[in-house]
């Protein structure tokens, strides 16, 4: 994959395989990436950053607290200029760091602050990588959604040997070739809603759900991240719109279905993220209602059902729906795939302990018309990706089949 143009944050914590990086760097720079180094004081011990700034082309930036860079928040900055943020080699006291959220210099605070993905390659004595300390966190950061690029057995510089070695620089370097090739869905026109919906009683009263919106926006990053071109309806969540992706806010089911119609033209997949009341109220007040000391009933009727709508179009674009039930999970949700005429389906419990709506996990079963596959309870943005991975695949298959068939059509 070509790295051309790509811009890639580099952080280097105080490990002897620090050593190693200016390698990476110059790997980097001439496959055409854009290098920013950010350095921990600890890294400096073992490369300057004079090589690094002279490597990267780029000031290499050491201090959070640097008055004239921070006149513009320039951490924050430059964590949102990341595609992707790469600490190597990242130590275990940087990987403890950042289990705990702690913000304490300059490398740690943005990738509390990032957003984009973050890579490490931990390098380590392999006493210090097998400590139960070390294990959790790596398991903590997992569920975070942080990708791990070893470490990988062999001789370390302490003269033991063991499982702590970094991964030599061109591996590292095609760790994120292969990260940038997930690019899979690159022109690919995608619709996704997401959020609930609220219905107004009144001028100040609606019916709502739980639906935090988390799920969709996490869909949506992920399909960005696959080189889809995203377009994200949401109903009303406090969440900000992911990078890349063109955001259209509603509120009610009517004006989320106006506003996915006005996106059909041109979309290959639809994504029905958003948990659509499936009543609006009728004739709803104009004034505030006023309290009185008798029963009151509101009459509703059905909102149009906007994924079965889509998907029953003449040409519909491919389509994901989502089913989240409090039981019989499997059974619902293949009887919506079939009824409502769906590519794939992705199912889920709420009202479980964990994961569901409002939790930052989730667990998913995706059920499509000759498969279905399990993924397990996890962080909503890496299950966001597995969930496009798949999503992307199933497209591309009947996507083939289809320009085939009609390649067979065409030549008869
Ligand atoms: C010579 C030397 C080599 C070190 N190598 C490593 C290493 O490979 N991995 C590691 O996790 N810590 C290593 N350390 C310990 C870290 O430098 C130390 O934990 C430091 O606080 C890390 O700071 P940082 O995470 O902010 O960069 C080494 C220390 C010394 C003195």
């Amino acid at each position: 994959m070509n790295l051309q143009g790509k811009n890639i944050l580099l952080g280097i914590t105080g490990g002897i395989a620090a050593y190693k990086i200016p390698e990476l760097v110059r790997l980097l720079k001439k496959a055409g990436a854009n290098v920013r180094v950010v350095m921990t004081h600890a890294a400096q011990q073992f490369v300057t950053p004079l090589t690094m700034q002279s490597l990267s082309g780029e000031p290499v930036r050491t201090e959070l607290m640097d008055p004239e860079q921070e006149s513009t928040m320039g951490h924050i900055e430059l964590a949102r200029w990341a595609d992707v943020i790469l600490i190597a080699p990242a130590t275990a006291n940087f990987l403890s760091q950042m289990t705990h959220g702690i913000a304490n210099d300059l490398l740690t605070t943005l990738c509390l602050a990032a957003d984009s993905e973050i890579i490490v390659a931990p390098a380590m004595n392999h006493v210090m990588w097998r400590h139960p300390a070390t294990q959790v966190n790596v398991e903590t950061l997992k569920g975070f959604g942080v990708q791990f690029e070893g470490p990988v057995p062999g001789d370390l510089a302490c003269g033991e040997t063991g499982q702590g070695r970094m991964q030599e620089p061109e591996e590292l370097f095609v760790a994120l070739q292969h990260y940038f090739s997930q690019s899979i869905l690159s022109g690919v026109n995608v619709v996704i809603t997401a959020g609930p919906t609220y219905e107004a009683i009144d001028p100040v009263r609606f019916i709502g759900n739980r639906s935090s919106g988390k799920m969709g926006f996490a869909l949506a990053e992920a399909f960005v991240r696959a080189g889809a071109n995203v377009s994200l309806v949401a109903g009303p969540v406090s969440l900000d719109t992911p990078q890349g992706v063109k955001r259209y806010d509603v509120e009610s089911a009517e004006q989320m279905s106006n506003q996915v119609s006005s996106l059909l033209s041109g979309c290959d997949l639809f994504a029905a993220c958003a948990a659509v009341a499936d009543y609006r109220v009728v004739d709803s007040a104009q004034q505030k209602i006023k309290k009185q000391d008798r029963e009151m009933s509101l009459q509703l009727i059905p909102n149009e059902d906007i994924l079965a709508s889509v998907a029953g179009e003449g040409n519909p674009p491919f389509t994901l729906g989502f089913a989240a039930e409090t039981e019989n999970l499997l059974e619902y949700a293949q009887a919506k795939l079939e009824r409502k005429k769906l590519d794939v389906i992705a199912a889920n419990l709420v009202g479980a302990e964990e994961g569901g709506f409002g939790a930052e996990k989730n667990a998913l079963t995706v059920v499509w018309n000759e498969g279905k596959v399990s993924l397990p309870m996890q962080n909503k943005k890496k299950l966001a990706r597995e969930l496009v991975d798949i999503v992307a695949r199933l497209y591309l298959q009947k996507k083939n089949n289809t320009e085939n068939y009609r390649l067979i059509q065409g030549l008869k």
